[in-house]
């Protein structure tokens, strides 16, 4: 268990998400150098002057499965300063993941209790091979026994999958497919207030059974909402911060990088 900053009312995060690094500098996913996309909004965080207290990853770490691209991620990350809490998403090649370990920011904890009245819980949703989520029987007990253990603190649950379909076909293939054992177990507690994805590469928030659920874009490329096929957006790449409230609310803001510099070849067909 991590606890991080235990005396404050409010904690802000700032998440990170499908960074799809490389070994290699130069690589590149659709055209968009992934390694300067990703340092680039490392920067925005910088230069939004805001003040946040973790940094969270919520999977595609790598593209290339290679010890090197987690290296890079973990060198990417240190101007933020603070400690990092990842998970794994369907490109990501765990062992590769921990090679990093020890490292000075990135951390391998999967509780979090968060100022003082918040926790986060962070989830394996990878089915190993395939494109789509998959909760374990492990990984759903770790859910509900960590949620009654600690009933009265407000909960941000953290998996790469979108539990809930976000309206593009293509992507939906790929949701959590085991979602509805998943709100089940959440349906049971009272205390989840926020579900936070990766996954679908854009903005997306939804409430459901009360709790609030939200997507957010990769640092590189951008799929288009509401597409039958895969198609790409051209809108840039961001990130999020998401400050937990003492109330129980979840205050969240969107940034997206200005400018075209990381525009993706619109002819790709997939990824
Ligand atoms: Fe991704």
């Amino acid at each position: 268990m991590k606890i991080i900053e235990p005396n404050l009312d409010d904690v802000t995060l700032v998440q990170i998400t499908d960074t799809h690094l490389f070994s290699d500098s130069d690589g590149e996913l659709l055209g968009v150098n992934t390694l300067s996309s990703f340092s680039a909004v490392v920067n925005d965080v910088l230069e939004s002057g805001l003040e946040y207290h973790s940094v969270i990853m919520t999977g595609d770490v790598s593209q290339d499965h290679t010890d090197a691209s987690y290296s890079r991620f973990e060198q990417g990350i240190l101007p933020l300063k603070k400690n990092c809490y990842w998970l794994p998403g369907n490109h990501d090649y765990k062992p590769s993941m921990r090679s990093i370990y020890p490292s000075t920011q990135i951390q391998e904890d999967t509780y979090l209790q968060v100022g003082k009245s918040w926790q986060v819980i962070l989830l394996d949703s990878q089915a190993e091979g395939s494109p789509h989520g998959f909760l374990s029987q492990q990984q759903l007990e770790y859910l509900d026994s960590t949620l009654q253990q600690y009933p009265e603190r407000f909960t941000l649950v953290l998996l790469h999958h979108h539990p809930l379909l976000v309206g593009s076909q293509w992507l939906d293939k790929h949701c959590l497919h085991n979602s509805e054992v998943f709100w089940q177990v959440i349906e049971q507690h009272q205390n989840v207030k926020g579900v936070l994805c990766g996954h679908v590469h854009q903005d997306f928030h939804q409430v459901h059974l009360g709790v609030e659920v939200f997507t957010s874009p990769s640092t590189c490329i951008q799929f288009k909402p509401n597409s039958s096929d895969f198609a790409l957006d051209k809108v840039s790449p961001g990130w999020r911060s998401l400050t937990l409230k003492s109330d129980g609310s979840i205050a969240t803001q969107l940034h997206r990088l200005t400018g075209e510099q990381f525009l993706p070849d619109f002819d790709a067909q997939g990824y």
